[in-house]
């Protein structure tokens, strides 16, 4: 059960730094089935597991940023949905911080993806599982490239070091401790989510371009009409029809 009131200030997170781990993902969830309470970043220099959405490998070579927040029971579940646009945000937020002023557009696409110029810059992962005694754990993995990007991805990827930020991961995740401890603030378990869309939208590429939205079973074409405000992607496959999508890997037309 979420309790009430900020849960989520700066002195309640704690950080573990590893130098190599399968995956930063599966040490939280570990920890989550060990007792951990919770609100526990762990990061790695190098991931030799290192896990991307639709089971894809994600490539974990030092110098750039692998993190992931293990939450436990992080909201109620009807509120949860505007939970990856609070990533985003924080997320965008900590990139912004290190990238020079000026340059390419630094853009949100749905629901949590960071590019630079229309190219992936930091992938995140969620993954949840119900523990033995019943509360949630959810772990918030995020891969940011600084230095590598992979030599072949299914869309256009980037690294910050292309833009002018010379940054180390660490130094990255320091912004990143602190604008994803202010905006779970500001999310506040769910009941913030208004304020939490509306700096979502004011980050979002893409709003009333044509997209295909790739579903597990089949894809989906349309115009991205936005967002609604429970966070769902909001596609207008025409004559009218307005369908929200809760999940899907979104490609734009001029960026794919
Ligand atoms: C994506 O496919 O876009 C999501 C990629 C998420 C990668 C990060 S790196 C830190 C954390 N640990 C993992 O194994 N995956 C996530």
């Amino acid at each position: 059960m979420a309790a009430s009131g900020s849960r989520f200030s700066l002195d309640d997170f704690r950080h573990e730094a590893l130098s190599e781990v399968g995956s930063t993902n599966s040490e939280c969830l570990a920890r989550a089935r060990a007792g951990d309470p919770g609100k526990l970043w762990i990061t790695a220099t190098r991931q030799t597991s290192g896990r991307g959405r639709r089971g894809r490998a994600w490539t974990s070579e030092p110098g750039n940023l692998y993190a992931s927040l293990l939450l436990i029971d992080p909201a109620e579940p009807p509120l949860m949905g505007s939970l990856p646009l609070a990533i985003a945000v924080a997320v965008h937020s900590a990139v912004r911080a290190v990238l020079p002023p000026g340059g390419e557009p630094l853009e949100v696409k749905w629901p949590n993806d960071i590019l630079i110029g229309r190219k992936k810059t930091c992938g995140i992962l969620l993954e949840g599982e119900r523990l033995a005694d019943g509360r949630r754990a959810l772990v918030i993995g995020i891969g940011v490239n600084i230095l590598h990007k992979p030599d072949s991805a299914p869309y256009a990827v980037t690294r910050l070091a292309d833009h002018g930020a010379n940054v180390s991961p660490e130094e990255l995740f320091a912004h990143l401790f602190r604008t994803m401890a202010e905006v779970l603030e500001s999310w506040d378990e769910g009941r913030g989510t208004a304020e939490i869309s509306r700096r979502w939208r004011e980050l979002a590429c893409g709003v009333g371009e044509k997209i295909t939205v790739n579903l597990p079973d089949r894809s989906l074409e349309g115009t991205f009409a936005g967002i609604d405000e429970g966070g769902l992607l909001l596609l207008d496959t025409g004559f009218g029809r307005i369908m929200p999508i809760a999940a899907g890997d979104v490609f734009f037309a001029r960026m794919d």
